[in-house]
């Protein structure tokens, strides 16, 4: 366990409500919570308190031992932090009922104590319009195991209505695919990107790979078939960055902000150290912080491939290092899933993309517990900061007044992920048979125990995620 950057500070238990007496909903006691204290001096309060539920809200934290609840969980020894918030799954949803759908890929986030997803717009039909927001909606009502939003696809066709379109209350924001990865949602010219860069006013989700240079490349692979350690040289490193330098540049000119997913080279990084001027933000995958080229395609073959691609050691370490150093803002998990089947075909016919809604908190705690990130910063980047960057003000950490959204973790656990562990409905991970110190053990939707100990409870607790 490493707390050496969480510095100790006055304690959360200033915070506690004076209304303390009424019976709470439900009371977590004795839990080492790590919430808040002055986060803009990068202060975070990390000790043991109890917390408070009334009305799905967290309505106290401190001392409740004295407090009545209808219940209670005794969770002395265990980690109590907000739920996580992955900002990127693809959960397929209309569209690919084999791969994936909006139920059980909420089933295998509750699994993994994420508590929140945004769901991305290449489904079939693709999400560009608010009726097919309204139709992602209906399917995830009172289905849903934990709370969600939708991105909007930019797409040739929907450009005008875009500046609208991020405004409705169950969207996130707008993804742009500047390179075709899984389906043919892509915003093709750079006209159209201008376009569509100039009428947004919220933060917009970037995939920065170029297709110009996609397409020119395809054949050093078509010409390999089944030679899936070639991914990272069609997709190369110029590929990404060429990408990213254009988003960024448009970001500036028009003074908006790109947030620019799964970034996977070191130039791009070295790019972003001097750029950090508001209008650019930048997400990375715990698959780039864990599975390092080319021993992960000799392990996993087209298992380990993924748009953009896991890459060699030098851009590994430089993906770490803004990770420690507070450069990157979020990690979101890339929940990618296509079917054993899709996978098994080769190489270049074999699909991008791997799940890992469910992994991304048991793999990211086992770098914690390998002092590769405090806890501190970890909640940073999957509760906190994507709560602020989508302003969700009412999620992504443990105050008063905020959801009652929680992933409870034994940080001393050591497991082992496993295929039979995946809810997902393509049923494997990349990370079968991958050792772990600290897992999550139970998980609270709206206060509501949904998940303990590996089972699934009661009924889908799942709620729109707004901003407030
Ligand atoms: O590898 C990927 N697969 N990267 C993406 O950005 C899309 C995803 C998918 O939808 O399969």
């Amino acid at each position: 366990m490493n707390w050496s950057s969480v510095e100790p500070c006055a304690s959360v238990m200033q915070n506690m409500s004076s209304e303390i007496s009424q019976p709470f909903d439900l009371i977590i006691s004795g839990a080492t919570i790590v919430a808040p204290h002055n986060r803009e001096k990068g202060r975070w309060t990390v000790e043991v308190a109890d917390v408070g539920i009334s009305n799905k809200k967290i309505a106290a934290i401190g001392a409740l031992n004295q407090s009545e609840a209808k219940s209670k969980i005794q969770a002395r020894g265990l980690t109590l932090l907000p739920g996580a918030i992955d900002t990127q799954v693809h959960f397929r949803d209309p569209g690919f009922p084999e791969k994936e759908d909006l139920v059980s890929g909420s089933r295998a986030a509750l699994m993994g104590g994420v508590t929140t997803f945004f769901d991305m717009p290449n489904t079939k039909p693709p999400t560009l319009t608010a009726l097919d927001v309204a139709d992602k909606v209906s399917r995830a009502q009172n289905k849903c195991w934990v709370n969600y939003a939708f991105y909007i696809g930019a797409s040739p066709s929907n450009i005008d209505k875009l500046a609208e379109l991020e405004n409705h209350r169950n969207v996130c924001g707008v993804k742009i695919f500047m390179g075709s990865s899984t389906g043919n949602l892509i915003i093709g010219s750079d006209e159209n990107l201008e376009r569509v860069v100039s009428k947004l006013t919220r933060p917009f989700a970037v995939h920065a790979e170029d297709n110009p240079r996609l397409s020119e490349r395809r054949r050093i692979v078509e010409q390999a078939p089944g030679q899936v350690e070639m991914h990272p040289d069609w997709r190369d490193v110029e590929t990404a960055l060429i990408a990213t330098k254009k988003i960024v540049a448009l970001a500036e000119k028009y003074s908006k902000h790109a947030h620019i997913l799964h970034i996977s080279t070191a130039e791009e990084i070295d790019f972003f150290r001097v750029h950090r001027n508001g209008h650019v933000t930048f997400e990375v995958t715990p698959q780039h912080l864990t599975l390092v080229a080319p021993e992960c395609y000799a392990k996993l073959g087209t298992l380990a491939q993924m748009n953009p691609p896991i890459r060699d050691k030098r851009h590994y370490e430089a993906i770490w290092t803004a990770v420690r150093d507070g450069l990157a803002t979020t990690i979101g998990s890339d929940h990618a899933p296509h079917t054993l089947a899709e996978k098994k075909q080769i190489y270049p016919k074999s699909p991008s993309g791997m799940p890992g809604v469910q992994t991304l908190l048991p793999v990211m705690l086992d770098h914690v517990h390998n002092n590769r990130l405090s806890l501190a910063r970890l909640v940073e980047l999957t509760s906190y900061n994507p709560a602020q960057l989508f302003r969700l003000n009412s999620k992504g950490s443990i105050q008063i007044g905020k959801d009652a959204d929680f992933a409870l973790v034994d940080l001393n656990a050591e497991k082992t992920i496993t295929n039979s562990w995946i809810e997902s409905r393509c049923k494997w991970t990349p990370f079968d048979g991958y050792k772990v110190h600290g897992w999550v053990v139970a998980t609270i939707v709206g206060g509501h125990i949904s998940m303990r100990d590996g089972e699934i409870i009661g009924s889908p607790m799942g709620s729109p995620a707004l901003r407030t």
